[in-house]
């Protein structure tokens, strides 16, 4: 039953104590949630990694992607653990490295040693170790604003993976007008641009995350006329229009933190992942909020930990097994802590 799964739970996180560390991300269940020993955005949980030297074993509650980051920032003798296999990102799955060394030739053949690569960390190991190798950097949407000002304190451009939608939102934002942002097709190799290239500043990868996608205008021109006194707040991965719509957008850190901070009594609408918004409502019962998108836009990569992959990630974890190990191979940790340190030092 649930109950003796959970009291199996807490009983082995007894045992383990120190030697244990269950980093969750706000987009995980509750009934995962309840047992983390901490709860943040990708940024946080990047840093409490790093910063954690007693645990032996890592069980990350995220995504592959997440899991793979702990991993290239803790040391050899701790491992990390991801309870289901399956819970990856179809952003991170729209970039590959072939794709991308494809790219970065074809691109450094038309604009020379222009380009800094900047990758969002929803993306593979390998990719990061392409940006490290190549001088750039990650970003998490909590310092997206300042990594691309870095960047463009580097070089004369950026190229942005994989999410085309963080790239443009933020790259708007620090003044860079549409028009000189460009798209690169990685199924079909090619450039997208209407104007003269060498007015391009921006390279957007076309990647997308499949759940902040589904946030339209639609729904913005709904709530908009249903609420009118709602606010509308929206997390950068959604497109330009509906973020130009919204009244405020930011990383889910900053989301969380807007509702904290809101006054009782106001209204919200919040475009991003359910299990987020869901737990913002049960916490605010004094606010009114909803989803953006009323059919609420749960990841489903992310809901691939449950309670019983959680129990039994830790259950082989006492028997000695090795199941779920993320591990990333020695060479491509070392360029890819490159690209990492180079956002945790800003971050
Ligand atoms: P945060 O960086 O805001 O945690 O977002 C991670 C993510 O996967 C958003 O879809
Ligand atoms: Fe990836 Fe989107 Fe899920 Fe975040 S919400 S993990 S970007 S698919």
């Amino acid at each position: 039953t649930r109950e003796q799964m959970e009291s199996r739970i807490l009983e082995i996180k007894q045992r383990l104590g120190e030697k244990l560390f269950i980093p969750g991300h706000h987009y995980q269940k509750n009934e995962v949630i309840q047992f983390a020993d901490v709860s943040g955005d990708s940024l946080q949980l990047a840093q409490l990694c790093a910063d954690n030297e007693k645990a032996e074993h890592i069980v990350f509650c995220g995504v592959h992607f997440m899991a793979e980051t702990a991993d290239i920032l803790t040391s050899d003798n701790q491992k990390v653990y991801l309870p289901d296999m399956r819970a990856g990102c179809s952003m991170a799955d729209m970039a590959d490295i072939f794709q991308t060394d494809r790219a970065w030739d074809a691109l450094v053949e038309q604009f020379g040693e222009t380009i800094v690569p900047l990758t969002y960390v929803n993306s593979t190991a390998a990719i990061k170790a392409f940006v490290g190798k190549n001088g750039g950097a990650t970003v998490t949407s909590s310092n997206a604003h300042a990594m691309v000002k870095w960047a463009f304190a580097q070089k004369e451009r950026i190229l942005f993976l994989p999410d085309q939608h963080l790239g443009r939102n933020t790259a708007f934002d620090i003044g860079i007008p549409l028009e000189q942002m460009a798209i690169w097709d990685p199924i079909n190799d090619k450039l997208d641009y209407e104007g003269n290239p060498e007015d391009i500043l921006v390279i957007l990868w076309k990647g997308h995350c499949s759940v902040h996608e589904n946030f339209t205008v639609k729904n913005t021109a709904d709530v908009r006329e249903q609420y009118p006194a709602m606010r509308i707040i929206v997390h950068p991965e959604c497109s330009r229009e509906v973020v130009s719509m919204a009244d405020d957008s930011g990383s889910t850190k900053y989301i969380i933190d807007a509702i904290e901070n809101a006054v009782s009594g106001s209204q919200w609408a919040i475009g991003t992942e359910m299990n987020l918004v869901n737990r913002l409502i049960q916490s605010h019962p004094d606010k009114q909020i909803i989803s953006l998108n009323p059919s609420m836009c749960p990841c489903l990569t992310m809901n691939r930990i449950d309670l019983p992959h959680l129990l039994w990630s830790l259950e082989s974890i006492e028997g000695g097994e090795e199941v779920n190990v993320i591990k990333v191979d020695k060479e491509t940790s070392k360029d890819a802590v490159k690209a990492l340190e180079r956002m945790l030092e800003r971050a």
